[in-house]
């Protein structure tokens, strides 16, 4: 049993408070507002959730769940503390983070008469680098102790949905733990043994991010069924058919596929096909506005990958992958085309190699297309990738094979700018240039799956 005091008993912090108690550990929660605090001591739910009334009930009955608005009196009681207070918008989209400060700074001002350390988490919705850069230094400017030492911040967010919170917080999809050292959340393991079947231990950065990830994904998928149902509508067409067929493609529609960050997409049919159905919208004066972002995105993604060469400020460019994806030679709409035609035009000089493409082989509209865009591809291609990364200031891979892997590892120091992201056996020299090095990521050593058991 570990002894935990949650601040903030609205709708997260009420179901957080009564579920911890519920798998057996000793819980204060604690609000400013008294009418809340009040009614989770009388048994009462302080908020309308299903399920929550009768847990409350149950805690107060078993006497592990309390209330208060002492805020000492919590931390001196409690080995853990979990924030749960709102992080509301301000009117131009920011994140209002008085709330989670001043937690930080009560919690802070607490611990200075506690001699044991303490864990402080974050459960709050806030941005990456929020705890790091707000949370501990507040809690350790108020309680003058050391992070690290006598308290320690985690970041452990929030996936229930209002309305099944109780629900979802005993049967979680996943679990995720943040902190900057893996030892400060073995505690956090325990509190939550027995109820989540997946534990994800990571980085302070990426807890707080995954929220958002989740929370936009969420979001886009609404956005996209309407936009579908719209449009389908619009045509005659059955959308609920549509997106029954739709879903039931696990393999690559509800699935991992696609869902790596990496290059642009191209090749013959996305562009084409998204272009026909944005333009097929505007003839029905439709306004289907993510539909139409897609391949502006798109674009932007290919501009950050010629910005990234160029910001090398180095003009010998090798170009390993120019087909659309490994394994095919088609070279319709390839960004890797587009990235060397406007290098080209910035005055680069660009060798290339791709084992896929042989320019004898193309036929057809794919031959015509890389005529058309760029006429001299056959003095930039070269059979021979040994040659292409050694006379290259700067190697640009866009299609990642085992053979492209096998050069550039025998090739330390090589400046490496991985479309892909970089492979976890590149030798760490050959740093990603494009955006944050994953290679990192990959080193992370908290970056780990640590449980896959579930017991309720
Ligand atoms: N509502 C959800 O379903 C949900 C789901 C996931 C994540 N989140 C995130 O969780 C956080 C909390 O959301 P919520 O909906 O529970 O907010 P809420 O507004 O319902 O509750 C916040 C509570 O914190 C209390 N509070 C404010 N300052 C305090 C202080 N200094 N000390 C103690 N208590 C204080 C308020 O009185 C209130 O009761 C937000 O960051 C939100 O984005 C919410």
């Amino acid at each position: 049993m570990t002894s935990i005091s949650v601040f903030g008993l609205g709708y997260v912090g009420a179901v957080t408070a009564a579920c911890l108690a519920d798998n057996d550990h000793w819980v204060v929660g604690v609000d400013v507002n008294p009418a809340k605090v009040q009614a989770l001591e009388s048994g009462r739910a302080p908020v309308l959730e299903p399920g929550l009334d009768k847990l409350v009930t149950a805690g107060r009955k078993a006497g592990r769940l309390h209330a208060t608005t002492d805020v000492v009196a919590a931390v001196r009681e409690s080995e853990i503390s979990f924030v749960c207070v709102g992080t509301p918008s301000l009117p131009n989209g920011r994140l209002d983070l008085g709330g989670v400060a001043r937690v930080c700074e009560e919690i802070g001002t607490a611990l200075r008469s506690k001699k044991q350390f303490h864990l402080v988490v974050l459960r709050s919705t806030v941005l990456p680098g929020t705890s790091r850069s707000l949370a501990i230094p507040r809690i350790a400017a108020f309680s003058q102790k050391q992070a690290g030492v006598d308290f320690a911040v985690c970041a452990n967010p929030e996936f229930t949905r209002e309305g099944c919170a109780v629900a979802d917080f005993l049967n979680p999809g996943i679990t995720v733990l943040g902190a900057d050292n893996p030892a400060h959340l073995a505690p956090l393991t325990e509190v939550y043994r027995g109820i989540t079947h997946q534990i994800f231990a990571t980085s302070l950065h990426a807890a707080e991010m995954v929220k958002y990830v989740c929370n936009c994904f969420h979001a886009l998928k609404v956005a996209f069924a309407n936009e579908i149902g719209t449009l389908c509508r619009h045509l005659d067409v059955d959308e609920q058919d549509v997106m029954k067929i739709f879903l039931s493609d696990d393999k690559l529609n509800i699935s991992t596929a696609y869902l790596k960050p990496g290059f642009a997409f191209g090749g013959s049919c996305l562009p084409k096909d998204l272009r026909a159905l944005a333009y097929r919208a505007k003839q029905l004066d439709l306004r289907l506005p993510l539909m139409r972002a897609i391949l502006p995105s798109n674009q932007a993604h290919l501009d950050r990958a010629v910005d990234a060469v160029l910001a090398t400020r180095s003009r010998r460019i090798g170009v390993v992958g120019l087909s659309f994806k490994p394994g095919t030679d088609d070279l319709r709409e390839s960004p890797s085309v587009q990235l060397i035609k406007r290098l080209l035009a910035e005055g680069c000089r660009v060798q290339i190699w791709d084992q896929d493409v042989s320019l004898g082989r193309l036929v057809g509209s794919n031959r015509s297309f890389i005529e058309e865009e760029i006429p001299h591809i056959g003095a930039l291609l070269s059979t021979n990738l040994e040659e292409v990364i050694n006379s290259a200031e700067v190697i640009v891979v866009g299609a990642k094979t085992p053979e492209v892997n096998a050069v550039l590892v025998r090739k330390p120091g090589r400046r490496v700018i991985d479309l892909q992201a970089i492979e976890p056996h590149l030798p760490s020299d050959a740093a990603s240039m494009y955006g944050t090095s994953p290679a990192a990521d990959y080193e992370n050593p908290a970056a780990r799956f640590v449980e896959a058991s579930a017991s309720r």
